[in-house]
């Protein structure tokens, strides 16, 4: 990987050449609060409805806690959080419809489930964009040349969605019922998906086939055998009992995921502007405390799913992770860079010194 002033370089060149565009928020006013207050300045009350689909104990689960404490406090009580986690209000198929006619109104959705409204946000499941989950903060970040094409993403202000922040899961790994030590071993396997072409195609290197599937549903369909495995991290897993139903466990760091905070535009520009910015250093803080907690908690869920005994977790040599990377990178990375961006898939290539 390049160094942090390469990166620098890169994301210098990209905004230099006037790739991304900033975009126009959506639209303003009163009146826009289905879960907030009457809209007006002054001393009013707004609720946030936050809807996600893992549990309260993973690392987005812990972060939107961290935010409804923070907003909170901050706000004096003028603005009330209520979360609703494991995708009890909302999942992840009518998550983001809810979140445009502010039935809900914060989501923090993995990039992938962004593909049909905003298919650039793919750029953070591209395959190997990390070694390791100290690379995560280089190379996203609010000013990082990723984080800013999300900031920026104009799919995105048009559909009415504002970004307050990022948040991630770490790394993923992948599970099936069998031994996964090359690509070759993925041959004929099909695995459940979240809904991005990027991870589709990443498998079809692989050689394994993909459905798309909803999180929620993804326990039932490994333990009927409608999928023969997945991807995700440690704390996915253990928190939906996935390992219970899967065998083998492939060390993998394969791939990222990268959650995208995001509110109702027009509700964030109802409220006054004092409360705006609590929302947003609340955000912030919240960022923060996702990325101290998110290793830990997936080293855990690691050592759970291993006290567990019904998995069997490979950690793969150097030599054998290449050959998964090898398979996908820069292929991959390259059939997508009309999708994602070309200038941002070289730079971002340019990182790797590839
Ligand atoms: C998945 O669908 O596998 C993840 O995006 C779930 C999540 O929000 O972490």
């Amino acid at each position: 990987m390049m160094g942090r002033q390469g990166r620098r370089s890169a994301l210098a060149v990209l905004l230099l050449a006037g790739t991304i565009a900033l975009s126009a928020c959506g639209a303003r006013g009163a009146g826009a609060g289905g879960g907030g207050g009457d809209g007006a300045a002054g001393g009013e009350t707004f609720t946030i409805k936050l809807s996600h689909v893992v549990t309260p104990a993973t690392p987005k689960g812990q972060a939107a806690e961290k935010f409804k404490e923070v907003v909170e406090e901050r706000s004096g009580g003028r603005i009330t959080v209520e979360i609703y986690p494991n995708s009890e209000l909302y999942g992840d198929k009518d998550e983001l419809q809810a979140l445009q006619s502010n039935s809900v109104q914060m989501l923090a959705p993995a990039s992938a489930k962004f593909t049909t409204v905003a298919p650039a946000l793919q750029v953070l499941d591209l395959p190997f964009l990390f070694d390791t989950v100290e690379d995560i903060p280089d190379v996203v970040s609010p000013d990082s040349a990723a984080g800013r094409a999300i900031y920026e993403n104009e799919a995105l202000a048009a559909n009415n969605i504002k970004v307050l922040g990022l948040w991630d899961n770490g790394l993923k790994q992948l599970s099936s019922n069998t031994e996964m030590r090359t690509p070759a071993d993925l041959a004929g396997l099909s695995f459940r998906i979240q809904p991005s072409d990027v991870l589709r195609s990443q498998f079809e290197r692989w050689g394994a086939s993909s459905t798309p599937l909803a999180f929620a549903e993804v326990y039932n369909a490994l333990q009927q055998g409608v999928v023969d495995g997945q991807e995700n991290p440690y704390s996915n897993i253990e928190s939906q009992n996935m390992h219970t139903v899967q065998s083998h466990i492939t060390a993998s760091n394969h791939g990222y995921i990268g959650y995208v905070l995001v509110i109702n535009n027009e509700f964030f520009e109802s409220m006054p502007a004092d409360l705006q910015e609590i929302v947003q250093a609340s955000a912030d803080e919240a960022s923060t405390y996702n990325r101290e907690v998110a290793a830990q908690l997936n080293e855990e869920a690691r050592t759970t799913i291993e006290q567990a005994g019904t998995t069997t977790i490979l950690d793969l040599t150097d030599e054998e992770r290449q050959a998964f990377r090898d398979a996908v990178v820069p292929s991959v990375w390259q059939q997508y860079a009309d999708v994602i961006g070309p200038e941002l898939i070289d730079a971002l290539l340019a990182e790797q010194g590839a």
